[in-house]
């Protein structure tokens, strides 16, 4: 195969076509074909694994189990963000004003593809909080009208909604999730408890920022909606984990950060609003297009953009694709069964998080018995340069251990040990 044809092969779509047609130079994608041959290959072993760490420039020393706050790009990413960034600033009136019109709906159509949605239920934003922003400011509830918050959303996620009951003066119901369920069925429960014949909104989070716990999206949408409910889902620790199908989940709207475990350009977000509940939802910001383009691009800023990161996004999902959506999903469960099987037989440890596979995947809490949260995350940053975030609420006193594709296992089990000194 040629060039051209093993990049449209492995890299299909922006790289293959879009960028190759905006002029890239040869050095990048030289960069695009090494790494597109090295990632398709159907290797499964720990080499494969050490060769995809490699592909992200970390600080010497650092070991990033902190993914869940912040992911990083990988080098590809990074380089075709900065060619994208090359080119804008080479003539910018040109890429900002309808150049890279293609090139911007190609990334639409490949974030659609990731989560089985239809391009025109895909609005490109910056993040979760403007998702969720969103969706709140647009739902006019009034006074005796009811939106259920569970007690361990983040705060993107009840905010917003915090804000606008201020103003419209409607009822927010926080009903308590337990943090180690034996099932979802004791999570929906729950859901089914708080709801009231005056119930508008359910807004939930996929996963939990506390402790990993997924939450069963699909089965509550279903009984919300057989009671008229909409459904408004903070995804930002589960995008890019698991296999995500959006028509199948349910849900009305599910607000993404690219910035996680997606590994987009910081500050690309998508929220996904299906078909017929489109009509609920009111831009946050309006300009040019507002009276003209009634499309999901509606709830896009129109005006000036962030283009290189939003294109960056583009490449992330060409990189996710690399690796394929099953093969990291699996690698990922791997990677939670062999740091459970660690510590969950050690009395020295506690497990945080559910453990069965449809209660959590990539974020796991484990809390060192007897010791405060807040000084293991120091000592492990301290004397093993190990990241990772304390969780103090909701009595967890855990760390929030994220593992991702970039995760060896020998990084677990460096953690492990130092865990163990600690
Ligand atoms: C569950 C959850 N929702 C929302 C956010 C906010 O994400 P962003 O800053 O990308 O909007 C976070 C960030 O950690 C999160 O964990």
């Amino acid at each position: 195969m040629d060039r051209r044809n093993l990049l449209k092969y492995s890299f299909s779509g922006l790289a293959a076509s879009s960028l190759m047609a905006s002029g890239l130079r040869e050095s990048f994608l030289k960069k695009v074909e090494k790494t597109s041959f090295s990632l398709s290959s159907t290797n499964n072993d720990e080499d494969y694994w050490e060769l995809v760490k490699s592909e992200f420039a970390f600080e010497k020393g650092l070991y990033y189990f902190n993914n869940a706050s912040l992911g990083p790009c990988p080098k590809l990413v990074v380089d075709a963000t900065n060619e994208f960034r090359a080119l804008l600033d080479g003539f910018p009136s040109k890429y900002m004003w309808g150049g890279w019109q293609d090139e911007k709906e190609a990334t639409r159509q490949k974030v659609a593809d990731m989560f089985s949605a239809d391009k025109e239920e895909i609005a490109l934003v910056h993040n979760t909080t403007e998702g969720m922003n969103l969706v709140a400011h647009s739902i006019e509830l009034g006074p005796g009208d009811e939106v259920i918050l569970a007690d361990h959303e983040h705060p993107s996620g009840t905010v917003p909604w915090q804000h606008w009951q201020e103003i419209r003066g409607f009822k927010i119901v926080r009903p308590k999730l337990p943090i180690l369920p034996e099932s979802k069925e004791e999570l929906i429960d729950v859901y089914r408890k708080a709801i009231t014949p005056n119930t508008k909104v359910i807004s939930m989070v996929h996963g939990t920022n506390t402790n990993g716990m997924i939450l069963p999206v699909k089965e509550i949408s279903q009984m919300a909606h057989e009671k008229g409910i909409l459904v408004a889902v903070d995804a930002a620790q589960t995008a890019g984990t698991f296999k995500i199908d959006l028509h199948d989940l349910a849900c009305d709207f599910y607000a993404i950060s690219g910035h996680k475990f997606m590994f987009t350009p910081k500050g690309m977000g998508v929220l996904y609003a299906k078909k017929d509940s489109q009509k609920y939802l009111k831009p946050l910001i309006v300009s040019r297009q507002h009276f003209k383009d009634p499309s999901i691009r509606r709830l896009e800023n129109y005006n000036t953009r962030n283009y290189p990161e939003m294109l960056g996004m583009g490449t992330a999902v060409d990189y996710y694709n690399l690796i394929g959506a099953e093969k990291r999903e699996a690698r990922l469960r791997d990677l939670k069964a062999y740091f459970r099987g660690k510590v969950e037989n050690d009395s020295r440890f506690k497990l945080k998080t559910p453990g069965a596979e449809d209660l959590s995947c990539a974020i796991q809490n484990v809390e060192v018995i007897g010791k405060k949260v807040g000084d293991v995350k120091k000592m492990l940053f301290d004397d093993y340069m190990i990241d990772c975030r304390p969780i103090g609420s909701h009595g967890i006193n855990g760390l929030r251990i994220s593992l991702s594709v970039f995760t060896t296992k020998a990084d677990v089990d460096y953690l492990i040990d130092a865990l163990k000194q600690v």
